[in-house]
C-alpha cells in the first residue's frame, strides 16, 4: 500500500473511532427530560396515594431524582401520608404569589412535593396566557426530578383524564375486590376512546393475599381488555395487603422507611425496579405540558 493509500485509510479509521465514541456519548449521556407518570384508579381508596408516596421513595433509594405533585383536588394526601406540612401549594404559583420553586416543599429523603390545592382546578379558567405561564414554570421540575409522580384523585373526570393524556405512562392501581376490577376496566375504556395517542398503560394490583392473586387479577383484566378493547395491557405487579402499611399511615410516616423490610415494601421495591427498566425512554415535562395545554383546549407550549 503506497504511503498516501496508508494515510487515508488512516484517517478514515479515525473518523469511525470518533464517530462510535460519539454515539455512544450520546447514547449514556443522561436527559434532562424527566418520566411523567400518572397513578389513578377507578375505585377510590385502593391505595393510589400510598403508592405514589412509596414508589417515590423506593425510587430515591435506587438514587432516582423524585418529584410528587398531589393532583388529588379534593384531598391533599400525600403530605398527611408523609408527614410534611407545606407551606403553600400550586394555586400559590397560579395566582403568581411564589415560583415554582417557592411552592414546593422537601419531604422525606429529598422527594420534591408540590400540593395540587385550588390551583389546579383554577387552571381553567385562567387566560391562555396565564395559563401558558404558570404551566411553563412547572418545567423547571424537568431539570430538577429524573421521575414526576402524579397522585389523581379516583374515577374518571375530566380532570384526570387531561392528567392522564398528558403523561407519557399510567399506573392504574385496583384491587382483587370485584367493583374495584369493573372500575379499573371503566377507566381503561374512557382512556381508550379520550386519549390520542394512548399513554403506555401499567396495571398494579394492591392488596392481593398472594402474588398469584395479582397475577389472576392482572390476566381477567387483561383478557376484557383485549376482548371488547383489543388492547394488551402491562404488569407493573402487585403489592400484599400488609398490615404494616396502616401503621404507617398512622404514624404518618411513608411505609417504605418506616417498616422497610415489610412484605408491602418489598413489592413495591419491585414496582420501582420494573417501572424503571420497562420504559427507560424518557418523555419529558415538555412533552407533558404540551399534551395538557393540548387536553385544556389551548395553544400547544
Ligand atoms: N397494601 C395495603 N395493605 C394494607 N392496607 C392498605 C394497602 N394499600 C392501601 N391500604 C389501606 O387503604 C387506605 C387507603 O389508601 P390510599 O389513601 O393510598 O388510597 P387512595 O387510592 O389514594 O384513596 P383516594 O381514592 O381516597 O385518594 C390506606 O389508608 C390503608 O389503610
Ligand atoms: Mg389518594
Amino acid at each position: 500500500m503506497s504511503d498516501q493509500a496508508k494515510d487515508q485509510a488512516n484517517k478514515l479509521r479515525d473518523m469511525v473511532r470518533k464517530r462510535e465514541t460519539a454515539a455512544i456519548a450520546a447514547k449514556e449521556r443522561p436527559s434532562s427530560a424527566a418520566r411523567v407518570v400518572t397513578i389513578t384508579s377507578g375505585k377510590g381508596g385502593v391505595g393510589k396515594s400510598n403508592l405514589a408516596l412509596n414508589l417515590g421513595i423506593q425510587l430515591r433509594k435506587l438514587d432516582m431524582r423524585v418529584a410528587v405533585i398531589d393532583a388529588d383536588l379534593g384531598l391533599a394526601n400525600i403530605e398527611v401520608l408523609a408527614g410534611v406540612i407545606p407551606k403553600y401549594n400550586f394555586g400559590d404559583v397560579v395566582n403568581s404569589k411564589l415560583s415554582l420553586e417557592q411552592a414546593l416543599t422537601e419531604g422525606p429523603m429529598g422527594i420534591k412535593f408540590l400540593s395540587g390545592g385550588a390551583g389546579l382546578t383554577t387552571l381553567a379558567r385562567l387566560t391562555d396566557k396565564q395559563v401558558m405561564a404558570v404551566i411553563g414554570s412547572l418545567r423547571m421540575l424537568d431539570d430538577m426530578s429524573d421521575i414526576i409522580l402524579i397522585d389523581t384523585g379516583a374515577g374518571i373526570s375530566k380532570n384526570v383524564l387531561s392528567f392522564i393524556s398528558a403523561s407519557s405512562e399510567t399506573l392504574l392501581v385496583l384491587t382483587p375486590e370485584p367493583t374495584s376490577m369493573a372500575d379499573a376496566y371503566a377507566v381503561v375504556k374512557s382512556m381508550k376512546r379520550e386519549t390520542e395517542p394512548m399513554p403506555a398503560l401499567k396495571i398494579i394490583v394492591n392488596q392481593v393475599s398472594c402474588e398469584a392473586e395479582g397475577e389472576e387479577i392482572f390476566d381477567k383484566l387483561n383478557k376484557v381488555a383485549e376482548q371488547f378493547l383489543g388492547l394488551q395491557l402491562q404488569s407493573l405487579g402487585s403489592v400484599p395487603q400488609d398490615p404494616c402499611l396502616g401503621r404507617a399511615v398512622k404514624r404518618q410516616e411513608p411505609l417504605c422507611l418506616s417498616y422497610p423490610n415489610s412484605e408491602a415494601a418489598k413489592s413495591i421495591r419491585k414496582l420501582a425496579l420494573k417501572l424503571l427498566n420497562m420504559d427507560p425512554e424518557k418523555s419529558g415535562m415538555a412533552a407533558f405540558l404540551r399534551r395538557l395545554s393540548s387536553g385544556l383546549g389551548i395553544r400547544p407550549v
